[in-house]
Parts: structure tokens; C-alpha cells; sequence
């Protein structure tokens, strides 16, 4: 079966997803706790949401909190919860005011009564706003998604709504996190580490990888600047052929 290609994007990615790593050795490297890595990659989460916005970047996805994650010392994950809710608290109304879109991606019943009415608060308020959709991944892993979607897909078909021979890619795209988006175009890694780590597994594709040395704390704009110039000059060819795309990209206006 021929596939469609999806409509080429154009020089600016629709959708950035970042996995947000290297705060405790940004905080080790000063001699300082952990916690203190995380609070300054809360700051440079600011600044990236502030320069997606400035360039007009429609969807951005931050790798808050894997489903691995709980697995770290109670301390730190009772800390990481506390600086997500005090975040919450200081962040959304500023969000919402920019026009910023927020909602949560994952298991989020994971999470305590406290943080999760204020995810459930923040999704309500910004539900309306339609510049960016920033899309928080929290407790999430990506086996999990597809897991899900799958199971999604069982239900269908044992309700007698759905026969198995319909379940193809696109329908089973369709009940996996951030269906309502493009697929990421630009996938950013700081913290020196060249894995997904179970993130967007289905979502990534045909996404383009960037890595960077840099820890997430020290990521600014100069640092997003790197990595768009770095997409910007790879060639996307979806599994065509190089003149393929080139015929596709005189035919068809960039959306
Ligand atoms: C990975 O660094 C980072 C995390 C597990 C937490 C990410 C949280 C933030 C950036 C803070 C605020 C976020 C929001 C959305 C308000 P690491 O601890 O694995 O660093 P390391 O690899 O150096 O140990």
C-alpha cells in the first residue's frame, strides 16, 4: 500500500518536543543539590516557551517527568512535584494571557489530588487559546501510549464496533498522545545522551533528532537557534527518493 507523504513543512518546525535533561549535573557541577538543577531548568523551560513564542513555533512538547521517573529517590520525586504544582500556580495565568494552550500528557492519575486539580485547572483555563499548544508529558512513557492506543483499539473491536482488519496506522495515530498534532518536526535533546528514552515513540518517526552537549539549564535561545538551523538544513524525504520531494515541494504550497 502506497503511503501519502504528509504535507511538507516549512523552513520553521509546526512542532517541537524536547527531552529536558542534565539538571542534576548542572547542579553537581556547582556543588549544589539536585533540586537546585531542576529549579533553574524551570527558568530555562520560561525561556524556551517565551522564544517558541516570539518565533511563532504553533506546538512545543517538554518531557516533564517519565513513567521511569517515579523510580527516583522520594525525596526528589516529592521535590520534582512540589516545583511542577509551584509552577503551575506561578506560571499559568501568564500563559493563559499569551495565548499558550496548556494540557498534560500521560498517566496522570499517578499524581497527587493537589497537582492534579491544578493540571485539570490549567487545561480548563487555556483550553480556548490557539497560538501555541504546549503539551506537558508527565508520568508518560511511550510503550505506555502505544500500549494504550492498542488497548483502545481492543475495546472497539470486542464492543463489536470495529473489526480488526480496520486497524491500521492512521487509526491506531489517531488514540495515541498529541493526536490532534502534527507529528513533532524538530526532536531536541540537551545533556549530551543520544537516546529517546521512551519518549514519543510513535510520534518521532519521521522526526528529525537533535542533540546537544549543553545541560538543560543552560539552554537558551541562542542554543534553540542551533538546532533550528540544523533542521532547517537537513533534507526530509519521508522514505521518497530526494527528486521525489523536490517535485512535491513545487506542487504543493508549504502550509
Ligand atoms: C532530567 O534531568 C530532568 C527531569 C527529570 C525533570 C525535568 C524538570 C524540569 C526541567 C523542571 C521544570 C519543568 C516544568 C515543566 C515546570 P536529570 O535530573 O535526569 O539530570 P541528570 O541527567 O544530569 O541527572
Amino acid at each position: 500500500m502506497s503511503q501519502v507523504p504528509p504535507p511538507l513543512p516549512g523552513p520553521l518546525p509546526r512542532h517541537v518536543a524536547i527531552i529536558m535533561d542534565g539538571n542534576g549535573r548542572w547542579a553537581q557541577l556547582r556543588r549544589r543539590p539536585r533540586m537546585i538543577g531542576h529549579r533553574a531548568g524551570a527558568r530555562a523551560v520560561n525561556r524556551t516557551i517565551d522564544r517558541c513564542l516570539e518565533l511563532g513555533i504553533p506546538a512545543l512538547t517538554l518531557f516533564a517527568f517519565s513513567s521511569e521517573n517515579w523510580g527516583r529517590p522520594a525525596e526528589e520525586v516529592e521535590a520534582l512535584m512540589k516545583l511542577f504544582l509551584h509552577a503551575l500556580e506561578r506560571e499559568v495565568d501568564e500563559l493563559h494571557r499569551r495565548g499558550v494552550r496548556v494540557r498534560f500528557v500521560g498517566q496522570r492519575e499517578r499524581f497527587g489530588p493537589a497537582l492534579l486539580a491544578r493540571m485539570q485547572a490549567a487545561e480548563q483555563r487555556t483550553q480556548g487559546n490557539a497560538l501555541m499548544t504546549l503539551s506537558i508529558a508527565a508520568s508518560y512513557g511511550g510503550r505506555q501510549d502505544i500500549a494504550h492506543a492498542a488497548r483502545m483499539l481492543a475495546s472497539e473491536v470486542a464492543a463489536g464496533r470495529l473489526q480488526p482488519e480496520q486497524i491500521d496506522e492512521t487509526l491506531l495515530g489517531r488514540y495515541v498522545a498529541l493526536a490532534d498534532l502534527p507529528a513533532p518536526d524538530l526532536f531536541i535533546r540537551t545533556g549530551g545522551d543520544t537516546r529517546i528514552s521512551n519518549f514519543l515513540l510513535w510520534q518521532l518517526a519521521y522526526t528529525e533528532l537533535w542533540f546537544t552537549e549543553v545541560l538543560w539549564p543552560d539552554f537558551d535561545a541562542a542554543q534553540l537557534q542551533r538546532a533550528l538551523d540544523a533542521y532547517t538544513g537537513r533534507e526530509r524525504r519521508f522514505g521518497l527518493t530526494s527528486a521525489q520531494i523536490a517535485a512535491l515541494a513545487t506542487e504543493t504550497p508549504t502550509p
